[in-house]
């Protein structure tokens, strides 16, 4: 996924859930999160943590920024689907 290709997770985290001064970004509204991409791909920020983000969507085209955002806000942690993984491989098959 583009993602993880452009290193997004490296910052706010694999599963989106963000860190230290790095904000989350699973489900949140597809419109604020284009709005603040394209917003510092054209190297505007508020502050100096902000600046950060600029090297890293300064590349991107509107297709990407597109599905970029759709991704996070779309985003359901695999957690919860393995734990459902889980529960039914250990129903097992009468083992061997
Ligand atoms: C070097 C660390 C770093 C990387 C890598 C990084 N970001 Fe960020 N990101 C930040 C920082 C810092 C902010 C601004 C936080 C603030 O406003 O205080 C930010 C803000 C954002 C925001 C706005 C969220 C908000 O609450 O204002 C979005 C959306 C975002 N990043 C998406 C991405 C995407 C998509 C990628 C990969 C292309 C990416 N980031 C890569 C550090 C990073």
């Amino acid at each position: 996924m583009l993602y993880n290709e452009k290193g997004c997770g490296g910052c706010h985290g694999a599963r989106l859930e963000g860190m230290n001064n790095y904000p989350f970004l699973a489900n949140r509204q597809k419109g604020f999160l284009m709005y603040k991409l394209k917003r510092f791909r054209s190297r505007k920020s508020d502050n100096q943590q902000q600046e950060l983000m600029i090297p890293f969507a300064m590349h991107l085209s509107d297709e990407d920024i597109d599905n970029l955002t759709t991704y996070m806000y779309e985003y359901v942690d695999k957690k919860n689907t393995k734990s459902y993984d889980d529960s039914f491989n250990q129903e097992g098959d009468g083992g061997s």
